[in-house]
C-alpha cells in the first residue's frame, strides 16, 4: 500500500505492506530506532509512540491502521534542539537506567500531562502500569513525570539534531515488502459485505490486541485481515429503551469515559478498569473481548450478571443471542462465517442494584485474573437479599453462574454468615484448571473467599446504579 502518514511532523507517503507491524515499520524501514521492541506482546510498553497524541503500542498495529494518522515518536517529540521537557526531567531526575523503557515511559507521561497537567503520585503510577522498567527505578520515573512540568532550564539534546533525524526520515527506504498478506479497512457495512464475500478466509479484527499476539506466535495464519475500526456504527454507545447497546468496536478506555456506562453500570466500568494496561484499555475492544472468550476475559462476568446479550449481524440479516448462548467453551463463540459482532446490548440494572467486580491476578496491571467475581444484588426493604446475580471468571471453561447459590442467598441477610453458609457448595460446583498461573485448588479457594468478601466490599465501595437521563450517543475511532 501507498500509506500516507505524518511522521515526527513530516507528512510522508511510504510503500508497505499494510500487513507490516508498526514497530518493524518504524525500526527497520525508517531508521526510527528509539521505539523499541521488548516483549513483542503488549506487555512492556518499550515500543510505545504517539498517535494523533494518545499513546498506542507499536508492537500491537499494523502500518495499515496508520494511514491518515499523525505519528511521533521520541525521535520528534523535541521540537527545537533542547530537549523536550520530559527529557530533561527524566535526565535531572536520574530515571533513565538501561534507556531500553525510556523512549517508551516518556511518550506514555507526554501523554498522560496532554490529557491531565498535574497528575499527583498515584495518577501517574496508574498512567505508566503498562510500562516496565525492569531494573524498577520506577520512584525517579514517577518523580521525573511529577516534576516536568516544574522543571528548570532544558538539557540540550545531543548528539541526534531534529535536523539529522528528519533526514533519516526522509532518506528512509522501506527495507521489506510483504504483500502475502493483505488488509482491508472497509468504511462502510455493504463495503464489509463485499470483502467478505471476496475474501471468506481473512480474519476479523478491531484492535488487534489479540489478534496480533497470535499472529506473532503463529497461532493463526490468515490469508487476509479486515479490520472493522472505520465502522461507524460500530463505536455507537446509547441508550434505547430500557436497555444500553455499545457498538463492538468500542475501546475499554471509550467506555470508561462515558457516563453512561460508570454511572448505570458499574459492575462493568470495575471490571474494565482492571483490565489489562491503559494501552490495552485504550486500543482493546468489547467486541474482542467477547470473541476472543478467554475464560479469563474481563468483561464476561460483569456482562453475564448484566444479563447482556449480542447483536450478530452478516449480509443475509441479524440475529440477537444472549451471552450464555453466543460463548460456547474457551475461545469459542456461536459466531458463523460471514457473520459480525455488531453490539452488546445490556439491559438497565435495576436502580438500587449495588455492583461489585473483583480480580485476583498475579500483579495489578496487566495481569489475567486467577478468579474473578461479578455481582448484582438487590436488597428488600428489610436489608434481606432480594435478587442476587454472582458470576465468577477463570474458574471453568467459560464465565460460571451458580443458579442453585443465587437462589439459596435469595430472602437471606446480606452478612459473612449467610455467604460462609454456602461456601462449601460453592467449592464443590467450582471446576477451575491449573495453568502456569495458578493451580487448581488455590483458583477455587480464591473464587470462593471473593464470594466472602462480598459484605465488607459491599458497604465500602459500591454505588448504586443510576438510571440514564437520555441518550448519550458517542461516535469516535480512537480514545
Ligand atoms: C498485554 C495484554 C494484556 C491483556 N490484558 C487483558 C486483561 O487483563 N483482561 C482481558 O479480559 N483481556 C486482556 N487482554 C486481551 C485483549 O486486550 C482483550 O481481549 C481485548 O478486548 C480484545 O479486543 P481487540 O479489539 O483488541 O480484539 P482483536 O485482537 O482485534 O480481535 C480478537 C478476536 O475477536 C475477533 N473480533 C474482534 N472484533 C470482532 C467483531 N466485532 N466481530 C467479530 N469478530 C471480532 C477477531 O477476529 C479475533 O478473533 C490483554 C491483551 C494483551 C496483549
Ligand atoms: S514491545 Fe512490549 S509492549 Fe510492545
Ligand atoms: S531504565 Fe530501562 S528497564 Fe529500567
Amino acid at each position: 500500500m501507498k500509506l500516507s502518514c505524518s511522521i515526527n511532523g513530516v507528512a510522508r507517503t511510504i510503500d508497505v505492506s499494510a500487513n507490516r507491524r508498526t514497530v518493524d515499520l518504524l525500526r527497520e524501514d525508517l531508521g526510527l530506532t528509539g521505539t523499541k521492541e521488548g516483549c513483542g506482546t503488549g506487555e512492556c510498553g518499550a515500543c510505545t509512540i504517539l498517535v494523533d497524541g494518545r499513546s498506542r503500542l507499536s508492537c500491537l498495529m499494523l502500518a495499515g491502521q496508520l494511514e491518515g494518522r499523525r505519528i511521533t515518536t521520541i525521535e520528534g517529540l523535541a521540537e527545537t534542539e533542547q530537549l523536550h521537557p520530559l527529557q530533561s526531567s527524566f535526565v535531572r531526575h536520574g530515571a533513565v537506567q538501561c534507556g531500553f523503557c525510556t523512549p517508551g515511559m516518556v511518550l506514555t507521561a507526554t501523554d498522560l500531562l496532554d490529557q491531565q497537567p498535574h497528575p499527583d503520585r498515584s495518577e501517574i503510577a496508574r498512567a505508566i502500569s503498562g510500562n516496565i522498567c525492569r531494573c524498577t527505578g520506577y520512584q525517579k520515573i514517577i518523580d521525573a513525570i511529577e516534576y516536568a512540568d516544574n522543571h528548570s532550564p532544558p538539557v540540550a539534546a545531543a548528539p541526534t539534531p531534529a535536523q539529522s533525524r528528519q533526514q533519516r526520515v526522509e532518506q528512509a527506504h522501506p527495507t521489506q515488502t510483504i504483500t502475502d498478506r493483505p488488509v482491508f479497512f472497509p468504511e462502510s457495512i455493504d463495503q464489509l459485505w463485499r470483502l467478505i464475500a471476496a475474501h471468506p478466509d481473512a480474519r476479523l479484527f478491531c484492535g488487534g490486541t489479540d489478534l496480533l499476539v497470535w499472529l506473532r506466535a503463529r497461532r493463526v495464519d490468515p490469508p487476509a485481515l479486515i479490520g472493522l475500526e472505520r465502522l461507524d456504527e460500530l463505536h455507537t454507545i446509547a441508550a434505547t429503551g430500557d436497555a444500553i447497546r455499545i457498538g463492538a468496536a468500542t475501546s475499554h478506555a471509550e467506555l470508561l469515559a462515558n457516563p453512561l456506562i460508570t454511572e448505570t453500570l458499574p459492575v462493568l466500568a470495575q471490571a474494565l478498569q482492571q483490565l489489562g494496561s491503559p494501552h490495552i484499555r485504550r486500543m482493546g475492544t468489547i467486541g474482542g473481548n467477547l470473541v476472543t472468550a478467554s475464560p479469563a476475559g474481563d468483561t464476561l462476568p460483569p456482562l453475564s450478571v448484566l444479563d447482556a446479550s449480542v447483536d450478530l449481524v452478516s449480509a443475509d440479516g441479524s440475529r440477537i443471542l444472549s451471552l450464555t448462548d453466543f460463548i460456547s467453551g474457551p475461545g469459542t463463540t456461536a459466531l458463523l462465517p460471514g457473520e459480525i459482532l455488531r453490539s452488546v446490548i445490556v439491559p438497565l440494572p435495576p436502580p438500587k442494584a449495588f455492583h461489585h467486580f473483583e480480580k485476583v491476578g498475579l500483579r495489578s496491571a496487566l495481569a489475567c485474573s486467577v478468579a474473578s467475581l461479578a455481582a448484582l444484588i438487590e436488597r428488600a426493604q428489610d436489608g434481606t437479599i432480594r435478587q442476587v446475580r454472582l458470576a465468577w471468571g477463570s474458574v471453568g471453561p467459560t464465565v460460571t453462574r451458580l443458579p442453585e447459590i443465587e437462589a439459596a442467598l435469595r430472602g437471606e441477610s446480606l452478612n459473612e454468615t449467610t455467604f460462609a453458609a454456602v461456601l462449601p457448595a460453592v467449592h464443590q460446583a467450582l471446576s477451575p484448571i491449573s495453568d502456569v498461573r495458578a493451580g487448581a485448588d488455590y483458583r477455587r479457594q480464591v473464587a470462593a473467599n471473593l464470594l466472602l468478601r462480598l459484605p465488607e466490599m459491599l458497604s465500602e465501595s459500591s454505588a448504586p446504579a443510576q438510571r440514564p437521563a437520555d441518550t448519550v450517543a458517542a461516535s469516535r475511532r480512537l480514545a
